[in-house]
């Protein structure tokens, strides 16, 4: 490692949904290794409080910004902060998501078009957002954080999955345009990752979940923030257009 071990030292990192969860441990992860962080989530105060804590523990410059990620106006005027207040952007990782299972034949239109809306739109209007901040930046990276479902296709998930296969269509269309203005695009696909989110299921989908996952043992925050850090990284500099599993082999095959 260069720069006395703080490799991103300088660089700016912008982690969507990172109040809490999966997000919130890429934004960590990124700052223990020297990135000034934006913490981006629905609730200012929320966002205000990991900031603060991300700063304190990792002697990191860290602002917390309110934004729906769906809202093009409030993305934009997201932009216009982060150049204001942190000078650019050089890892835009798109994490923001949620759940709203049901088998397909309850599935109301509203729980459709909220999941697809913020996990396949929410991408794509971030994306757009940043673009210019991130052309200019170096490095520059974007990291869409996908999921298995989108590969396997999950029962009572058929907007979740849509949604996450959608976003691995986005990063490949991203990396192919972006390439030569030297922006590296990559998706990850966790399994099951321990969080509040999948707390929020059946307990006894939880344990079948954890059954079929073949090293034996649920994810943990740290397994999906550790490959987000290396997909930022110099390690990875030839690296654009891919997915990457991470679910303990539980897609493997796929
Ligand atoms: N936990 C898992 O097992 C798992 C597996 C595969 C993929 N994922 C994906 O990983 C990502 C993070 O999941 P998690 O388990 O940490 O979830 P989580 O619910 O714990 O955290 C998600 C965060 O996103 C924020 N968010 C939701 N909607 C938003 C919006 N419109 N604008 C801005 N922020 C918004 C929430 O407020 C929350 O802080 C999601 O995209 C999820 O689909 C999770």
């Amino acid at each position: 490692m260069s720069n006395g071990d703080k490799p991103f030292k300088d660089k700016v990192g912008l982690v969507t949904g990172s109040a809490r969860g999966i997000g919130r441990s890429i934004a960590e992860d990124l700052a223990d290794w020297g990135a000034n962080i934006v913490v981006l989530d629905v609730k200012q105060a929320d966002c205000d409080k990991t900031a603060a804590e991300i700063a304190d523990r990792y002697k990191v410059k860290a602002i917390g910004l309110q934004c729906n990620v769906v809202n093009k106006d409030e993305a934009s005027a997201a932009a216009d902060k982060v150049k204001t207040e942190m000078g650019t952007v050089n890892f835009l990782i798109n994490n923001a998501g949620i759940i709203r299972d049901n088998l397909l034949i309850r599935m109301k239109e509203e729980e459709w078009d909220l999941v697809i809306d913020v996990n396949l739109k929410g991408p794509f209007v971030m994306t757009q957002a940043f673009l210019r901040l991130l052309m200019k930046a170096e490095p520059a990276r974007v990291v869409n954080i996908s999921s298995v479902s989108g590969l396997l296709g999950q029962v009572g998930q058929a907007n979740y999955s849509s949604s996450k296969a959608g976003l691995l269509g986005f990063t490949r269309v991203v990396a192919r345009e972006y390439a030569s203005k030297g922006i590296l695009c990559n998706a990850i696909c966790p399994g099951f990752i321990q969080t509040d989110m999948t707390g929020s299921l059946d307990e006894k989908v939880q344990e079948e979940l954890k059954k079929m996952i073949p090293v034996g043992r649920a994810g943990q925050v740290k397994d999906i923030s550790r490959v987000v850090r290396f997909l930022c990284s110099e390690d990875s500099g030839y690296i654009t257009g891919n997915v990457i599993r991470v679910d303990g082999g539980s897609a493997t095959g796929i």
